[in-house]
């Protein structure tokens, strides 16, 4: 595999992915093979989570979108699920201190109505507070689901009057509104399946899988994905540049 392409310039020829997507897979595995519990292996996944998005951040990827909780999720035990609440708690505390450090935009992507008051709150001023950071942009889907997503777009545009549907007009209906599609998912955690991830965006996503849990799923981890991202043919469809 050839190295990865550093002065990569996002979304040129030289491919940077502009938005990448992580399903962020394993924590409980990763807990698992060191005999802690489930929530240790969360509190490395957050761990990894902001380590990740300053590393895209500094990279140059413009759009980072990470699976931290689906609609499925909530099927898991209660205190397992609590822990992850308690978890997002407090990495919106803290990206609420470190917002004029970081400069990055956070949304949060899914219905908040299901949670805590208090985690409501930080997620709306996370989201209102870095709206004025425009470089690079880190999307957190809460509560979750592709087919949810796709549902909720239907209903939004229904309440809106439905006006004239393109694709471009649905798209804007869901929760990122028009930003680019992914151009590359990643999934560690050696499962090889999207489970309710971005069903409408990933259209055209490259997608790579790696063994690797999520939480040592480190700088390395996303040289190799973006390496391998970079090796691929892009066709949407067309004959590809060989046969042009
Ligand atoms: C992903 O890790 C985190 C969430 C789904 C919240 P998992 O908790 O699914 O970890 P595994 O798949 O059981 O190892
Ligand atoms: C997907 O992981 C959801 C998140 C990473 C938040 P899961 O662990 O819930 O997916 P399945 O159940 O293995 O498909
Ligand atoms: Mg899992």
């Amino acid at each position: 595999m050839s190295p990865l392409k550093r002065n990569a310039v996002a979304g040129e020829s030289s491919k940077l992915p502009r938005h990448i997507a992580v399903i962020m897979d394993g924590n409980g595995r990763w807990a698992k093979r060191r005999g802690l519990p489930r929530s240790a292996g969360h509190s490395a996944g957050a761990d990894s989570f902001r380590k990740a998005a300053r590393y895209c951040q500094k990279l140059g990827v413009e759009y980072l979108t990470v699976y931290a909780f689906s609609t499925e999720n909530w099927k898991r035990p209660a205190d397992e699920v609590a822990g992850i609440m308690s978890l997002l708690e407090k990495y919106l505390r803290q990206a609420l201190r470190d917002l004029e450090k970081e400069k990055v935009r956070i949304c949060i992507f899914g219905d908040l109505a299901p949670f805590a008051p208090e985690l409501q709150r930080l997620c709306r001023e996370c989201m209102d507070r870095s709206s004025v950071y425009t470089g690079a942009q880190v999307n957190i889907c809460l509560n979750y689901g592709g087919r949810d997503e796709i549902v909720r777009a239907a209903r939004r545009w229904a309440a809106d009057g439905c006006p004239e549907l393109s694709e471009q007009v649905f798209g804007s209906y869901m929760w990122g509104g028009n930003i680019p599609d992914p151009d590359l998912l990643i999934r560690p955690g050696g499962e090889k399946r999207i489970s309710n991830f971005l069903l409408w965006e990933c259209a055209y996503a490259e997608f790579y899988f790696s063994d690797v849990l999520w939480p040592d799923f480190d700088e390395k981890e996303f040289d190799k994905a973006i390496a391998a991202y970079q090796e691929r043919q892009r066709r949407f469809g067309d004959i590809g540049d060989n046969e042009a």
